[in-house]
């Protein structure tokens, strides 16, 4: 039995890599539909991206749908530093043929999900929640439908990797991430302390581009981009694979493993904005509301990842 997803992200590379996986997996995953969200660059970059990467799959049928430029409440605050002014550098960009939807991101997760049974979709949120936060806050009715919430974003022992505090996807938009978190639907959270797990070292570029086929070639060529700023800023192996995490988990979640606990969203400070309080240890008596993912076999990963990006050259 496949599982019904629909990904909301804002590519950026790994989020790139994140559609890779899905569009390799229609034994597992049924992607319903893929909405882009103001993030890593501008909304009408995220959109173009995510089109492009549908076109490099040959997967141009995929339903892509432009959502909210900007955070509920405060202005966009975007990662070019890291992922270029393309959002996706490493690869040459160019017009898509996968066409935009005329639907808004937010109507397309409120109609699939009103129309849907009980429980039966799977929300993949790999930027800021600024899309699921809005859908749920305009129609609440919709959250019956969510089996699960599988996204990335947050940190606990990690720190921040945009302030010292806060991860990127949860800064951006903690008011929606302060929905979402709230919201009582059952959520699957890869923070930095699993992401920072998974390095795309340079052994396991080449291990891709050996694969020889178009979607390996661009994964090799943005994941080099991708990694310069993370060797340097943590003069680590490689750049932090963190939004292939979500997709990884739904297909093989025995790579993981993770805690039961509660997470809060700091909305307040100006200090701490976008921190994830991860209740680890039990002190308090908030309820549970997440499993936090806290662990990976980061071998295991890359396997599946390579194995699967394979698919795209006819082998298994
Ligand atoms: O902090 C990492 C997250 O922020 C990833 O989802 C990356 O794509 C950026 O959106
Ligand atoms: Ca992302």
């Amino acid at each position: 039995m496949t599982r019904k997803i629909i990904i909301d992200c804002d590519p950026g590379q790994d989020d790139a890599v994140a559609l890779f996986l899905a569009f390799a997996s229609d034994g597992e995953l049924d992607l319903l539909g893929i909405t882009a969200v103001g993030g890593n660059v501008p909304l009408e970059l995220t959109q173009r991206n995510a089109r492009m990467m549908c076109d490099i799959a040959n997967r141009k049928e995929t339903p892509v749908h432009a959502g909210c430029a900007t955070p509920t409440v405060r202005p966009l605050r975007t990662a070019e530093m890291i992922h270029g002014r393309t959002g996706i550098n490493g690869i040459d960009v160019f017009e898509p043929e996968t066409p935009l939807q005329e639907q808004h991101a937010v109507d397309f997760i409120i109609r699939t999900l009103l129309d849907a049974d009980d429980a039966s979709i799977t929300l993949v949120p790999t930027g800021p929640l600024t899309n699921i936060g809005t859908a749920i806050d305009r129609e609440p009715a919709i959250l019956g439908k969510v089996e699960q919430i599988v996204l990335m974003g947050g940190a606990m022992r990690e720190g921040g990797n945009r302030t010292p505090s806060a991860e990127f996807n949860i800064l951006v938009d903690p008011d929606a991430a302060d929905i979402v978190f709230r919201c009582g639907r059952p959520i699957v959270q890869m923070g930095l302390d699993v992401t920072h797990q998974v390095l795309s070292t340079r052994e396991r570029i080449e291990r891709i581009k050996a694969l020889d086929n178009p979607v390996a070639d661009a994964t090799a060529g943005m994941l080099s981009f991708f990694a310069r700023y993370d060797t340097e800023k943590y003069t680590s192996k490689g750049a932090p694979l963190h939004d292939p995490c979500t997709l990884a988990w739904l297909i093989e979640p025995g790579l993981f493993a993770g805690k039961d606990c509660n997470v809060a969203i700091e909305t307040q400070s100006d200090l701490t904005l976008g921190h994830t309080a991860v209740d680890f240890w039990h002190v308090t008596d908030r309820p549970i509301n997440v499993h936090w993912i806290h662990s990976v076999d980061a071998d295991g990963f890359y396997e599946l990842l390579t194995a699967r990006l394979a698919r795209f050259g006819g082998s298994d």
